[in-house]
C-alpha cells in the first residue's frame, strides 16, 4: 500500500491531522495499536481554546460541540475560604473557553472519518517506522499474524507518550527536558450537577481540588494525592469527604454527591523533546510533550502542533515548498515552551509541595494574593488560559 502521510497514534492529535489532511486532498493512513472502544474509553480533560474550536469548525467536526459545549468566560481560584473569580472574558477583550470532553471531540473526528472513507487501521501490533532519514519512508506492523507495509512521503509521530515514534529517533538526535512532580491527582466521574457554573482550581492546606464539568448533569472532580496512593486506598465516601474539605463552606455544603462511574490516579510532569522533526517523521502531540493538567493545555498544544504541521504538509503539496515543512519544530516548540512554563507555573501555585517550607508557603499566599489583585497579573493568568495565538 501507498500513501502520503502515515500517521501513527489514533489519539485526538492523530485524528485531527487526519481531518485536515483528508479535507485538503492529502491522502493518509492512521494506524493504532489498541481498538476504537479503548480509545474512547481513556477520560481526559476537557477545556478547548478558542483556536481549537476554530481548527475543528474549519474541519467541519464542530456542530455537536456547538450544540453540546458549554462555554465558559471565567472561573473561580479558591483560597483563604472563598472564590476569587477570573474573568477571563473581560480580562481578555472577549476571549472565553469551551468546556467539551476530549473524549467527545475524538468521538466527532472518529464519525468524521469514518464518512470521509478514510482508512484507520485498529489493533495493529509492532507499528514501526522505518528509513525516514532518507527518501523512501514505509511504516510497517502486524495484524492477525500478518505483516504489512505502507509507502509514504512522511510519517506523523502522534503516538502518545509511550509511542513507538519518539523511540524510533536515534538517541543523540534528541533532547528531552524532563519535571516530575511529587504527587498525582485523584479524579472521579459522577453523575450529579456540578457545584458550580464555572470551574474551581483550590488551593488548601491539605491539597490542589478541582471542580469541572463534562456537562450540567456530569462533574468530573479532582483532589491532589500522594504519588503512591492506590484506589482501593480511596473510597467514594473518603472521596466526597476530603473534596468537601478543601472547598470553600458554600461549595461544600452545596456539593451533590453520587457513586462515581470512574476513578484513577493519574501522575504529573512536564516533558519536551526537541526538535520535534527528524527527516520525514514529524512528532506532535503528547509524542514530543506532556505537560501537568493544571491548566488543560494538552489537548490545545497537540492541536496548535497539527495546526502548524497540517499547514506545512498542505503548503508541501498545493505549493511544492517545504518551508511550512522547515520551520514546523521551532514554531510548534516557541507555543509549546510557553504552554510548559504556563502549566508548570499554575501547578506550582496552586499545589502544596511537600517541600516547601514556611518561606515557600508565604511567597505562595503573596503570589495568590498578588494575582487577584492586581489586573495586570489576573491578565497574564487569563490571556495564557484561554490560549496564547497559533
Ligand atoms: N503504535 C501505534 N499506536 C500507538 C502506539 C504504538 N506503538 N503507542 C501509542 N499509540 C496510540 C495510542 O493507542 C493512542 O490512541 O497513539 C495514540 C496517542 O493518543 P494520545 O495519548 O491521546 O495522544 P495525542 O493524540 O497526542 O493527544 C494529546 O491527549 O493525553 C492527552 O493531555 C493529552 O490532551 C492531550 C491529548
Ligand atoms: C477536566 O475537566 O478534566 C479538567 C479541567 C481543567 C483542568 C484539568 C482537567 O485544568
Amino acid at each position: 500500500m501507498r500513501t502520503k502521510v502515515v500517521i501513527i497514534g489514533s489519539g485526538p492529535s492523530g485524528l485531527l491531522l487526519g481531518q485536515i489532511l483528508t479535507r485538503a486532498g492529502v491522502s493518509n493512513v492512521i494506524i493504532d495499536r489498541v481498538g476504537k472502544e479503548y480509545i474512547l474509553g481513556r477520560v481526559r480533560a476537557g477545556v478547548l481554546e478558542e483556536g481549537l474550536v476554530k481548527l475543528l469548525e474549519n474541519a467541519g467536526v464542530a456542530d455537536r460541540l456547538h450544540k453540546e459545549g458549554l462555554p465558559h468566560d471565567g472561573f473561580s481560584l479558591a483560597f483563604d475560604g472563598r472564590d476569587h473569580r477570573i474573568d477571563l472574558f473581560d480580562l481578555t477583550g472577549g476571549q472565553r473557553v469551551m468546556v467539551y470532553g476530549q473524549t467527545e471531540v475524538t468521538h466527532d473526528l472518529m464519525d468524521a472519518r469514518e464518512r470521509d472513507g478514510s482508512l484507520t487501521i485498529y489493533d495493529a501490533e509492532n507499528v514501526q517506522p522505518h528509513d525516514f532519514s532518507g527518501k523512501k519512508s514505509y511504516v510497517t506492523y502486524q495484524k492477525d499474524g500478518v505483516t504489512h507495509r505502507i509507502d509514504c512521503d512522511f510519517i506523523a509521530g502522534c503516538d502518545g507518550f509511550h509511542g513507538v515514534s519518539r523511540k524510533a529517533v536515534p538517541q543523540g538526535a534528541i533532547r528531552e527536558y524532563e519535571r516530575v512532580y511529587p504527587f498525582g491527582w485523584l479524579g472521579i466521574l459522577a453523575e450529579v450537577p456540578p457545584v458550580n457554573h464555572e470551574l474551581i482550581y483550590a488551593n488548601h492546606p491539605r491539597g490542589f481540588a478541582l471542580c469541572s464539568m463534562r456537562s450540567n448533569t456530569r462533574s468530573r472532580y479532582y483532589v491532589q494525592c500522594p504519588l503512591d496512593d492506590k484506589i482501593e486506598d480511596w473510597s467514594d465516601d473518603r472521596f466526597w469527604d476530603e473534596i468537601r474539605r478543601r472547598l470553600p463552606a458554600h461549595h461544600a455544603e452545596a456539593m451533590k454527591t453520587a457513586p462515581s462511574f470512574e476513578k484513577s490516579i493519574a501522575p504529573l510532569r512536564s516533558f519536551v523533546a526537541e526538535p520535534m522533526r527528524f527527516g520525514s517523521l514529524f512528532l506532535a502531540g503528547d509524542a514530543a510533550h506532556i505537560v501537568p493538567p493544571t491548566g488543560a493545555k494538552g489537548l490545545n498544544l497537540a492541536a496548535s502542533d497539527v495546526h502548524y504541521l497540517s499547514q506545512g504538509l498542505i503548503e508541501y503539496y498545493n505549493e511544492g515548498s517545504q518551508a511550512g515543512l522547515d520551520a514546523y519544530s521551532g514554531r510548534a516548540l516557541d507555543r509549546v515552551w510557553k504552554a510548559v512554563r504556563f502549566s508548570w507555573w499554575m501547578t506550582t501555585m496552586m499545589h502544596r509541595f511537600p517541600d516547601t517550607g514556611d518561606f515557600g508557603q508565604k511567597i505562595q499566599e503573596a503570589e495568590l494574593d498578588y494575582l487577584v489583585h492586581s489586573r495586570a497579573a489576573a491578565t497574564s493568568l487569563a490571556e495564557n488560559y484561554v490560549g496564547l495565538p497559533y
